[in-house]
């Protein structure tokens, strides 16, 4: 069984990816806090990704969060991408407030380089 990086783009984190495993799949089993995980099926739309390099195999998504032009531009469902090579990816919209959001001990947000969930 082969594996394959998934890299953030805006950290440089690289998570294993195996075969036959979404995206999204592989960044929960990460351990990494603040990954949203929805329905799991392309329906929700929290796990919207740009993959900015390497390939990836498909399954449907929803239109209502993935437009026909979105995914021409390699914006996807992380819960519909299988990685085939290692992929970088940037998060998009609820998946990259969840996840790059940092507080400090007051709770203001105040850059990406701290990772915790929203609300913290
Ligand atoms: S988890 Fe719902 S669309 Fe990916």
């Amino acid at each position: 069984m082969s594996t394959h990086l998934i890299i953030l783009s805006e950290t440089g984190e690289s998570f294993n990816c195996l075969d036959n495993e979404t995206a999204l799949n592989a960044l929960a089993r990460s351990g990494k806090r603040g990954i949203p995980i929805g329905c799991r099926g392309g329906g929700c739309g929290v796990c919207k990704v740009k993959v900015l390099d390497g390939d990836f195999s498909k399954r449907p998504m929803s239109r209502d969060h993935v437009s026909v032009l979105e995914e021409q531009n390699n914006e996807v469902l992380a819960c519909c991408i299988y990685p085939l090579t290692d992929v970088k990816v940037q998060v998009l919209g609820k998946m990259q407030r969840a996840i790059f959001k940092k507080c400090d001990l007051y709770g203001d947000v105040q850059s990406t380089s701290c990772y915790t969930e929203i609300g913290c």
